[in-house]
């Protein structure tokens, strides 16, 4: 599209939406595409953002909005992967993001060991949320930047591929992103939901499956949010012909003991070992089910393949073609120090977004884009709700290149945890499961 359409201008689609009406498929289209050519201005489309912030947009608005995204880009196609004469299924995952959450990297090479491709374009850190990409980055001679061709062979080859998304995919999403993060419009279902669908859709996945986060840790917290955006992504990318499910997890404690990069690096090793704690083990078990059941593999249980090294051998080849070396020893913080427990009882909650927040202030998350983070910097969580404590017990160290840093992230932790008197309710992990026409 040229960026101009009959009758359309800026102003008419920011009052539609302003005054609560829903904008037509031809308004969608034109504002997208004008946009992304810079006929739209940014104080115009930061606008209208915040009107779908505060109105919303029906199903059919979204999935055109998401269409249209992808339409501002090129599409991947890895409909011909084949081995040994078999065509490849693939299938991936996107998790919307928290504190700890290291499953891509166990889950990536477990779900290839059953002969499954998994093409997962993964991001950077975000605010408080890592990135997979900055944890592996930990790895020594690891790279993200792969070429599409490049992709391909270790699709065929390994199985398991992990690397940054091509800039060509759904440019409109990063030109938005960008936009919305800078004005306080990242915590709407419609915008988080065509945001994610149309970079994974772009990517041309067969299957995906999707861990919607629920709890502090989460972009949107609340229960019912999460599984209305859960919902919303399901039926966008079923309408678009890639088989997807969802589960809703919770994200109110941080995952496993790690939330950094090389720390997260080492626990995902460990449960690739068959050991790492019971949490991560179990998301990372329910993710592959998810992801197999959707390839067609059926009847396997892959907690199997953790306890008998074949996951282990394909994050160990997955490591190697990108050219990491995984048997180098993963670097270490210079400087450690310690949360202590101010009192003794029963801990009742470690909250997620605290630990996020955090180890974003030890160095493992960035202030701006672009900025370099440090691949030691992170926390080890050293307690779990209901576990007991006693005061003087250590509940979290930090881990840092840079010891001036630790005065903030001791400020973030003060008060994460909360111990009482009695063991609480703990809920599990997967919450519930969200199928297509939900
Ligand atoms: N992740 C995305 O890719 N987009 C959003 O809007 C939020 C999280």
């Amino acid at each position: 599209m040229s960026g101009e359409s009959v009758g359309i201008d800026p102003i008419s689609v920011i009052t539609t939406k302003r005054d609560g009406r829903a904008l037509t498929d031809a308004q969608i289209d034109w504002v997208v595409d004008a946009y992304t050519h810079g006929v739209v201005a940014p104080e115009q489309m930061s606008a209208l953002l915040m009107a779908i912030v505060l109105r919303g947009m029906d199903r059919r608005e979204i999935s055109t909005w998401t269409q249209a995204m992808i339409d501002s880009g090129a599409q991947a196609d890895f409909s011909g992967l084949s081995r040994d004469g078999r065509r490849l299924v693939t299938v991936d995952k996107h998790s919307t993001g928290g504190v700890g959450d290291k499953i891509t990297l166990p889950l990536a090479p477990l779900v290839a060991s059953y002969g499954v491709a998994v093409p997962q374009l993964s991001g950077r850190g975000l605010g408080h949320t890592g990135g997979t990409l900055d944890k592996l980055e930990s790895i020594p001679g690891w790279r993200a930047d792969l070429t599409v061709e490049e992709m391909i062979t270790q699709l065929e080859q390994v199985g398991a591929v992990v690397c940054a998304a091509s800039p060509g995919l759904a440019p409109a999403d990063r030109l938005l992103y960008a936009l919305r993060d800078v004005t306080g419009t990242v915590e709407s279902i419609p915008l988080i939901a065509s945001s994610i669908m149309s970079k994974k859709i772009a990517e041309g996945t067969g299957a995906l499956v999707l861990d919607v986060k629920v709890g502090s840790g989460a972009f949107l917290p609340g229960e019912d949010d999460a599984r209305e955006l859960a919902a919303t992504m399901v039926d966008l990318g079923e309408r678009a012909g890639v088989a997807t499910s969802a589960l809703l997890t919770d994200m109110d404690t941080p995952l496993g003991r790690a939330a950094g990069n090389a720390v997260e690096v080492a626990e995902s090793v460990e449960v690739l070992a068959g050991g790492g704690p019971a949490d991560v083990v179990e998301l990372t078990v329910a993710l592959a089910v998810e992801m197999l059941t959707l390839a067609g593999v059926s009847d396997v249980d892959p907690a199997e393949n953790l306890r008998n090294g074949r996951a282990m051998d394909s994050w160990r080849a997955m490591i190697t073609a990108q050219g990491g070396d995984p048997d180098a020893p993963l670097p270490r913080a210079r400087h450690t120090d310690v949360v202590i427990a101010e009192q003794s009882g029963v801990v009742a909650r470690v909250d997620a977004r605290a630990v996020g927040d955090a180890a974003w202030r030890l160095g493992a998350g960035r202030s701006v884009p672009g900025e370099s983070v440090q691949a030691e910097a992170g926390v080890i969580v050293h307690v779990a709700p209901g576990d007991e404590v006693r005061a003087g017990e250590v509940l979290f160290v930090m881990h840092t290149q840079t010891p001036e840093r630790f005065a903030a992230a001791r400020a973030a932790l003060v008060g994460a945890v909360d111990i009482g008197a009695h063991t609480p309710v703990v809920r599990p992990r997967v919450i519930e499961r969200v199928r297509f026409g939900a």
